[in-house]
């Protein structure tokens, strides 16, 4: 496979068998409040959808007017609805790292595509100065996979201009959280003040939702019209609508907001354990279900890490990234741990892999506290 393959996603390397730290969906049971609605709709499957109800629901969420929501088959879908309703763009832009599918919709649709390429030397944090001041579409990731970075939302309403379609891609906002801000920090989604802004959700990610193909996008009413004009009929199944639904209600909302929380120790606890090891470096302040790290040679490290069980994502394939680095899903304190010193331990056992002549990193010796 060639880097930057912009069609290549985690779920190709979570191959069965191995611990999957490359897919960053949620695993739990699904609850009985999102379980039940969607298994009531077996049973009224005769009749085509209807989006109305699950979008009043969600343009209540985000206290917007009802034509300001399109509910989509997952964020994906929002991204060729846009590169195909906006076809007239003359210089599209893609902030990158990050989620390839934008770049691939834009291109797919036969649109030129303008990279920017935020550096890891700044934490891979969003520089506005840097996005051409006649960009007319812009896509960015808020926050950003794989980086893990949660822009300030000040520096992404800088991008928004008259003139220009700014798509904030939000599928991972309901992951961030931070003390003493009830909801999720720096989402733009119920910010209606901003021209051409497009903010795009995911349900797939909280909700273990990614078969059921779940998502909307929110925007000014003309432009959400536009990207209507352009869905598939009855694109969004009446499962999904029920999912919809249920997700945007104030207790799915409170639910999201403690397992963001606890996502958030969860992230501590792999960052703490990682930073620990000699050679790994953890990029920027990571801020959602997943962390970045750069290690010397990560691309043997991750083959190594496969034959020993674990499946993390590589990180080549991201426009701007390269082999040293390495996507890693958060996930309970006990998966961290076994997989922390799986890598301390392969990290030791595959020197070369580090660049390294001496033998080994000390990286278990570390983990043990024995250097
Ligand atoms: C950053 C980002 N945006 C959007 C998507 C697409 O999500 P969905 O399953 O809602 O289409 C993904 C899926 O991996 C993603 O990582």
């Amino acid at each position: 496979m060639t880097a930057e393959d912009l069609a290549h996603h985690g779920d190709a390397e979570a191959t069965p068998g191995l611990v999957d730290l490359a897919v960053n969906v949620r695993r739990d049971p699904m609850p009985p409040w999102l379980a039940g609605p969607i298994a009531a709709t077996l049973h009224d499957l005769a009749g085509y959808p209807d989006a109305r109800p699950a979008t009043a629901a969600v343009a209540a969420r985000h206290r917007r007017p009802a034509d300001e929501v399109l509910l989509t088959a997952g964020a994906a879908q929002g991204f060729v609805l846009l590169a195909q309703a906006l076809r007239g763009a003359r210089r599209p832009v893609v902030v990158h790292p990050q989620f390839t599918e934008p770049e691939a919709a834009l291109r797919a649709a036969g649109h030129p595509v303008e990279r920017v390429l935020l550096p890891a030397a700044t934490g891979f944090r969003l520089d506005p100065a840097l996005v051409p001041p006649d960009a007319d579409l812009v896509f960015v990731g808020n926050p950003t996979n794989p980086t893990s970075v949660l822009h300030p939302a000040a520096d992404l309403a800088a991008l928004a201009r008259p003139g220009r379609v700014l798509v904030v891609d939000e599928a991972f906002a309901d992951t961030t959280a931070r003390t003493g801000v009830p909801g999720e920090p720096e989402s733009l989604a119920d910010r209606r003040d901003l021209p051409g802004l497009v903010v795009l959700r995911s349900l797939t990610k909280t909700w273990g939702l990614a078969g059921l193909r779940i998502g909307y996008l929110l925007g000014p009413a003309d432009l959400v019209a536009r990207l209507a004009a352009a869905q598939p009929l009855w694109a969004v199944s009446t499962p999904a609508l029920a999912a919809a639904t249920a997700c945007a209600g104030p207790r799915a909302v409170a639910a999201e907001r403690e397992i963001a929380a606890r996502l958030t120790a969860e992230r501590d606890h792999l960052v703490a354990r990682l930073r620990a090891l000699p050679g790994v470096t953890v990029a920027g302040r990571p801020s959602s279900a997943f962390v970045l790290v750069n290690i010397a040679g990560a691309d043997r490290i991750r083959l190594a890490l496969r034959e020993r069980g674990y499946a993390v994502r590589r990180g080549d394939t991201f426009p701007g990234l390269g082999a040293d680095w390495l996507r890693i899903a958060v996930r309970d304190t006990a998966t961290t741990d076994g997989f922390v010193s799986t890598l301390a331990g392969v990290l030791d056992e595959v020197p070369a892999a580090v660049g390294s002549a001496d033998a080994g990193s000390g990286a278990a010796a570390a983990l043990t506290g024995r250097t």
